[in-house]
């Protein structure tokens, strides 16, 4: 082998960064407990670190991260936890907006906001309006999503358009779900160990890649991220093809 090629051969392949990351933003509560910590400080320092991954998504040239903050079946948890994690939501929004705004993220939510209060709602809404033109990173939060309610909303409302059944085909189910424009995501990270999806993305992540490392949300940093998405340059995405065809 000449030299030229020998060196071609171990320089190491680029990184693939995937388009959409997804994550299932878990182990706050466990790593509350780690340090003897009341859960509502874990849900504190899981957003602080929210804040870290959006910035190293945006520098890595990611282009779309859902985070998922509350399920539809988090509102089952005791109800001072419950309001715990919406005061953080609203805190969220009042003291994070400028900087995310300067950042150039353009701010999305998937799920239904009805279940919040008028003046959350006015203020989740104020936020996707004001910064609907950034394009530097889309970052789409789950708050009361879940993917099974997503889709029955969206049978709901492929029926109400009166559309006939013969007609429906996997893109018009794409076109009513909170996702609706959004490519799927192409990796989808759980933190903390569980190997579940909890309801997070079940249509959109037919095909995702799935990473799930022990660390708690909380303890998610930049190294793990890339760690991640060195995982993911690795893994050979099929859909459904044989080897050699893809
Ligand atoms: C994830 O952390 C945050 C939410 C679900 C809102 P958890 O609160 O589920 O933390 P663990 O799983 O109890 O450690
Ligand atoms: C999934 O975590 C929901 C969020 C991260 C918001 P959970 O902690 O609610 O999931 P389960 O109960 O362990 O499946
Ligand atoms: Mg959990």
């Amino acid at each position: 082998m000449s030299q030229l090629a020998d060196r071609e051969q171990s320089q190491p392949e680029p990184l693939k960064i995937p388009v959409h990351i997804g994550i299932i933003m878990d182990g706050n509560g466990r790593w509350a407990r780690a340090r003897r910590l009341p859960r509502q400080a874990g849900h504190r320092a899981g957003t602080e670190n929210l804040r870290r991954i959006i910035e190293a998504c945006a520098d890595l040239g990611v282009r779309i991260l859902t985070v998922y903050a509350f399920s539809t079946e988090n509102w089952g948890r005791p109800e001072s936890e419950v309001q715990g994690l919406l005061n953080i939501l609203e805190h969220v929004i009042d003291r994070e907006l400028a900087d995310l705004h300067a950042q150039g993220v353009q701010l999305r939510h998937i799920g239904v906001l009805e279940a919040l209060s008028d003046n959350l709602q006015n203020k989740v809404r104020g936020a996707i309006e004001l910064t609907q033109s950034n394009q530097r990173l889309v970052l789409n939060i789950a708050w009361n999503y879940g993917g099974r309610q997503e889709i029955v909303e969206a049978v709901r409302r492929i029926v109400s358009t009166g559309i006939s059944p013969d007609e429906i085909t996997e893109a018009t189910i794409d076109r009513f779900l909170f996702t609706a424009g959004l490519p799927d995501p192409d990796l989808i990270i759980r933190t903390s160990g569980e190997m579940r999806v909890s309801n997070f993305m079940i249509w959109q992540g037919a095909y995702s890649e799935y990473y799930v490392t022990p660390t708690f949300w909380p303890s998610f940093n930049r190294a793990e991220l890339e760690k991640a998405i060195a995982v993911f340059s690795q893994r050979e995405r099929r859909f459904g093809l044989a080897p050699d065809q893809t």
